[in-house]
């Protein structure tokens, strides 16, 4: 049975990985794997097929960046043809980026199933692109996959019938749990100079922070005060390192002494790099359920979050993006005010073997 998967940007390929080895061990399950091309450089890319020994992409539609509706339909049309060719039984897609979206339309229209990893997870603010890429791939899909129970609650909520429900775990954990013993064998730390637990991770690119001078402005408050404490390290990410380059907002962040940008990190480097720190900032979505099992704690730099598990049971806190608020966690951070974190049920490294044995018995 055919299934063709798809992947498109940096947090599709940790969550693509552990599938594609499920459904190759599974016997019944043929994968035929589609690159977007909505991510290209080696650095967001190729490390990640790399590293995590996903197999070369069976296409790769080359679509590149462009504005939503530019990318979202060039991968469309590119999409098409391969799905009418390949003749798959069903489409899978991961998590809530535009090829997500893309290649799910393509999928239903022309009457092939849909499966969505990572489905029901709600943000509430429809000015996330990712929010709406999630809203719309969920009602079009035929078999929906959750990491946490609230995902399967708000898929209920919005009419989604039970039987095409599936609480399995999260995929991207069981990639976290079989990296983590590589992980531990990166030179990161030595070659950043860092100490265990003596710095902080950040990453910040999401539009409604790095696109807005006056958020990223105000992020920048708080991290000058931040890195004055405890080294910061920053893998920049193209989006950000964009707009800063353009603005003034740049030359602030060279002028401080405890900040390091280096450039966006493979997966083994940049899990190394949580495990071992103090605490993470972060505006990803993944970010904060690696930290959860990570067990360090993590600040979020938004409003809200859609993995609302990893602040309930997890070491997460939404502290959204007003300097004060995010200086006041990271105080009570450094005085060890966070309480010890537990596991979300099913984020054990099983998710994907789960999903591979629903689609054998459903498809
Ligand atoms: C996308 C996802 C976001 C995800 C993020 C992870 C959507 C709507 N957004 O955002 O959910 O959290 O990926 O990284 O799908 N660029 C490069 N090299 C690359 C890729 C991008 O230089 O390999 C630059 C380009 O200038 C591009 C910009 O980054 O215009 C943004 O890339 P894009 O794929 O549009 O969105 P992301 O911000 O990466």
């Amino acid at each position: 049975m055919k299934i063709i998967c798809v992947a498109g940007a940096r947090p599709n390929f940790m969550k693509i990985a552990p599938l594609m080895a499920a459904f190759r061990a599974s016997g019944g399950l043929e994968a035929f794997l589609v690159h977007t091309g909505q991510h290209y450089d080696r650095q967001m890319s190729e490390l990640f097929f790399d590293q995590l020994g996903i197999p070369a992409p069976d296409a790769n539609l080359g679509v590149g960046s462009g504005s939503h509706a530019v990318q979202t339909a060039e991968i469309m049309r590119a999409f098409e043809p391969i799905v009418l060719e390949q003749r798959p039984a069903a489409v899978l897609v991961v998590g809530d980026v535009n090829s997500t979206i893309a290649c799910g339309l393509v999928a239903v229209k022309l009457g092939v199933k849909l499966v969505h990893v990572e489905a029901g997870l709600r943000s509430f603010d429809r000015t996330m692109p990712e929010e709406i890429n999630r809203l719309l791939t969920d009602a079009i899909s035929d078999l929906l996959f959750c990491t946490e129970q609230s995902g399967a609650d708000n898929l209920k909520r919005e009419g989604v019938p039970a039987e095409r429900i599936f609480l399995v775990g999260n995929v991207m954990i069981d990639t976290l749990l079989r990296n983590r013993d590589k992980a531990a064998a990166s030179t990161i730390l030595a070659d950043l100079k860092l100490a265990e637990r003596q710095y902080a991770v950040l990453t910040l690119h999401r539009p409604a922070n790095v696109d807005d001078p006056a958020i990223l402005g105000g992020l920048l408050d708080a991290i000058e005060q931040i890195q004055r404490r405890l080294t910061v390290v920053f893998p920049v990410h193209p989006r950000t390192r964009k707009n800063l380059a353009t603005g003034p907002l740049g030359k602030r962040m060279e002028a401080m002494g405890g900040l390091r940008m280096i450039p966006p990190a493979g997966y083994l480097d940049f899990l190394r790099l949580m495990s071992c720190a103090a605490v993470v900032l972060t505006d990803s979505g993944g970010i904060q359920e690696e930290t959860t099992i990570l067990k360090v704690p993590c600040l979020t730099l938004r409003d809200t979050t859609e993995r609302p598990i990893t602040a309930e049971v997890g070491s997460n806190r939404i502290v959204g993006t007003d300097p004060v608020k995010v200086l006041a966690a990271f105080n009570e951070v450094l005085a060890g005010k966070f309480p010890p974190p537990q596991v979300p049920p099913l984020w054990d490294g099983h998710a994907a073997q789960r999903i591979a044995d629903i689609l054998v018995e459903k498809l």
